[in-house]
């Protein structure tokens, strides 16, 4: 079996910079309130002339493949992660093969696994590497969540936490082993689906004349219909996320017989910094093995964590033979982690 290698990495925010202050003047929440409950202190907002949720993947992608001495030629296949697509469908991977000029017409997946997407579109990418069936792929995961949150006062406990951005990684086949991805592991609990999620427009049906027919996931519907904006009950996720953020790190290692003493780097899903810091206590991590950014972007969730590669492939802090797990937990409920040896 072949091992696979991510052998570049790029990402891609909007220019545009929205801070906590700025928030403040739109609805009733205060710099203060988000930095003390989250880290939080600016986030990117997409220009909607400029940037869409392809189109940063597109970007990043660019700057991955660049880094990776490759072109949109060598590209096998593409899996994109997002939550936030352009269109309701397609899903955004067509439109990547498209306008990164992509001349073979490859296959394109769609991910939709949330923060956990990245992970899983990743753990995809791996089997078809391993297995031979391609020898190189590109992995995005892209959002502009901007679009779609409810930035007036009802809408603050949500929308104060997220960001767009756009973070993409190439993998490619190699024959060394002990090298590239040890392992993936994943996993969901649908019961808590609608602990954070999006209603409309999937549960939203109308009968031949017009009136709402309600739903079985959708029970107040006649209050709420056609809202597209995420809801979310804050603390049970936030419970569940200590718990299976360490839970799945601790798989990884296990499955591979490593230690947390092994870890050159910990690279989490930047939902907030309170569970960043909570689970680097319990596993017990120095500061410097544990990257954040949260604090400069919010919740990217699928972009997160190719983002975090990014900076640190940026940053000359990506050796050979560094052990980094990647870890994501988030809506469905679904979580994950990858185990990386460079
Ligand atoms: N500004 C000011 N006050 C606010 C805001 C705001 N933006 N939002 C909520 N409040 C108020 C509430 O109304 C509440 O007021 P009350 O006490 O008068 O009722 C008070 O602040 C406390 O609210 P809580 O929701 O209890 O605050 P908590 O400490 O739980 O923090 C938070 C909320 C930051 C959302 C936290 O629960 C959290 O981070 N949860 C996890 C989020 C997460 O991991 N999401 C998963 C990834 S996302 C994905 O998968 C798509």
């Amino acid at each position: 079996m072949y091992s696979s290698r991510i052998v570049g990495a790029g990402h891609y925010v909007p220019p545009k910079v929205v801070t906590n202050k700025d928030l403040e003047k739109i609805m009733d929440t205060s710099d203060e309130w988000i930095r003390e409950r989250s880290g939080i202190e600016e986030r990117r907002f997409v220009d909607i002339a400029e940037d869409t949720t392809a189109g940063m993947g597109v970007k990043a992608a660019k700057i991955a493949l660049e880094r990776a001495g490759l072109t949109p030629d060598d590209i096998d296949f593409i899996v994109f992660a997002t939550l936030s697509p352009d269109y309701f469908f397609p899903g955004p991977g067509v439109t990547v093969q498209h306008e990164l000029g992509c001349k073979r017409n490859i296959g394109a997946l769609d991910v939709r696994n949330q923060c956990s997407g990245f992970i899983y579109a990743l753990s995809t990418a791996d089997q078809f590497i391993k297995t031979g069936m391609y020898k190189t792929i590109l992995v995005i995961g892209s959002e502009t969540h901007s679009n779609g949150l409810d930035l007036s006062t009802r809408g603050r406990a949500v929308s104060v936490l997220f960001g767009d951005g756009a973070g993409a990684v190439v993998l490619q086949r190699s024959e060394e082993q002990g090298k590239g991805i040890l392992s993936t592991h994943l996993h969901s609990q649908g019961e808590f689906a609608d602990v954070l999620c999006v209603r409309a427009p999937g549960n939203v049906s109308k009968d031949a004349n017009g009136n709402l027919i309600k739903t079985k996931y959708y029970p107040n519907m006649e209050e709420d219909a056609f809202n597209t904006t995420p809801q979310m009950d804050g603390q049970l996720v936030f419970k569940n996320a200590i718990i299976r953020f360490t839970e799945v790190i601790n798989e990884a290692l296990e499955a591979n017989n490593l230690s947390t003493n092994d870890l050159d780097m910990f690279v989490p899903h930047q939902a907030n910094l309170r569970i960043t810091q909570f689970v680097q206590k319990k596993m017990q991590l120095p500061d410097e093995k544990v990257y954040s950014n949260i604090q400069r972007y919010g919740n990217t969730t699928a972009a997160t964590i190719p983002i975090i590669l990014s900076e640190l492939w940026e940053q000359g802090r990506i050796k050979e033979n560094d052990l980094f797990v990647l870890a994501a937990f988030g809506s469905g409920f679904t979580w994950a982690s990858a185990l990386i040896r460079w």
